[in-house]
């Protein structure tokens, strides 16, 4: 039996995507920019994807920018609003942002930009107290993830939201959020809720690799990263992907339809299987299990040494059962480096190592879940043969 749970780290392109773009590529196939009938079918599709992505998020579809993913709309946020400024300012974010929020952020301050990461406590959550006080009067941006994708976290985006507007020099900082893991699996309406910029990639929902969006509020203004044709309002340089984007549509549309049955069957799936966690004493839950993606599961190990045991070599026993998950923890030059993200949540090196990842899908049935819980005990037994105390889980603070 193979078990796919990593759809946090790409979905399975749905047919429906799949056959449109196949149509895109071999009859559609016109650049969007030209003015002939050839350019016009194709600007006829984005034009169309635009509207199925917008409604997604409840957004005019002249607020759509189509990017080439969730990487690029993520720095197009950062940057595009820290070009304005031709001197360095204040910039907020958290300490459990995807590397590319973290990446760029960390270039501005290279460039001389004052940087806040907000804490986080041993859930994962942003504390809006700590975003109160981090404001400042040369504060230019606050971007905060929606859902964390290690450890399914959701934060309170519409409370941060608030408390960045109604600081007093509100009117000059922007907020962002980066929403990939959280589209298409929670209600998001940019109507409601006040955030300037908002990021999203196709491959997070059933679309293809190689599209995303950003959400641009009307009257924002931002600084392209390309220069070039002007396409996308200007803001957006290059000839559209338009198969890739045509596909974007039509999952975002197909995932907005089935998301009132689909978010509540992956609840329960993603429960089912915290259930089953309960019978195994060497994994502990991580993240929040209430404000959480419902998609995700995550778990550390409290055992892990760093070095035989660890996320990877998990990782890949689940493998060898056919059973494919993720881990938090990144390599470098072959040495494992804790997850930031558990680190920042106050977990010791060797646990921060050990983070693990299943995340869950259109495919993922009740037996999927029960069978991926019963090869976990057993290469859990295999690996961590002695009952042993969960101690030392947490750094010294
Ligand atoms: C929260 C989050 N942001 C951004 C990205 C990057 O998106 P993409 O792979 O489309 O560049 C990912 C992908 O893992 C993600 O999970």
């Amino acid at each position: 039996m193979q078990v796919y749970l990593d759809y946090s780290a790409t979905t399975p392109t749905r047919p429906e995507a799949i056959a449109l773009m196949q149509e895109v590529l071999s009859q559609q196939w016109g650049n969007p920019s030209s003015i002939h009938a050839w350019g016009q079918r194709a600007a006829t599709l984005v034009e169309r994807s635009r509207v199925q992505v917008a409604r997604l998020i409840n957004a005019p579809p002249e607020a759509i920018v189509f990017t080439s993913g969730g990487t690029e709309s993520n720095n197009l946020a950062i940057f595009g609003v820290a070009q304005h400024y031709t001197r360095p300012q204040h910039i907020i974010i958290s300490q459990v942002e995807h590397s590319a929020i973290e990446q760029p952020v960390r270039l501005l301050e290279q460039w001389g930009w004052a940087v806040t990461r907000l804490p986080v406590d041993a859930l994962g959550r942003v504390n809006p107290a700590d975003l109160k006080a981090a404001l400042q009067p040369n504060t230019v941006l606050v971007s905060i993830i929606y859902g964390q994708s290690e450890v399914g976290t959701v934060q309170p985006i519409a409370e941060l939201c608030h408390i960045t507007r109604s600081y007093k020099k509100s009117q000059d900082i922007l907020f962002h959020t980066d929403a990939v893991q959280v589209a298409g699996r929670l209600p998001l309406d940019v109507q409601q809720l006040p955030v300037d910029l908002l990021s999203l990639s196709s491959h997070k929902l059933y679309g293809s690799q190689g599209a995303g969006a950003l959400y641009v509020r009307p009257g924002v203004k931002l600084v392209p990263l390309l220069s070039g044709g002007g396409q996308e309002s200007k803001v957006r340089s290059g000839t559209q992907s338009v198969p890739t984007i045509a596909g974007f549509g039509i999952a975002a549309e197909l995932i907005a339809q089935e998301m009132a049955t689909e978010t509540p069957r992956l609840i329960r799936l993603r429960d089912r299987l915290f259930a089953h966690f309960s019978e195994m004493p060497d994994l502990l839950p991580t993240g929040d299990l209430i404000h959480r993606l419902p998609h995700h599961v995550s778990f550390c190990l409290p055992h892990a040494d760093g070095e035989q045991l660890n996320g990877k070599v998990l990782v890949r026993h689940m493998n060898l059962a056919g059973i494919g998950i993720s881990a938090g923890a990144a390599c470098s030059s072959g040495t494992l480096l804790p997850s930031p993200i558990l680190t920042a949540m106050g977990y010791r090196d060797r646990v921060a190592k050990a983070g693990i990842r299943l995340t869950l899908g259109r495919d993922t049935t009740e037996a999927d879940i029960d069978w991926t819980a019963m090869a976990l005990k057993q290469i859990l037994a295999r690996l961590i043969p002695q009952p042993q105390l969960t101690q030392g889980l947490m750094a010294e603070v």
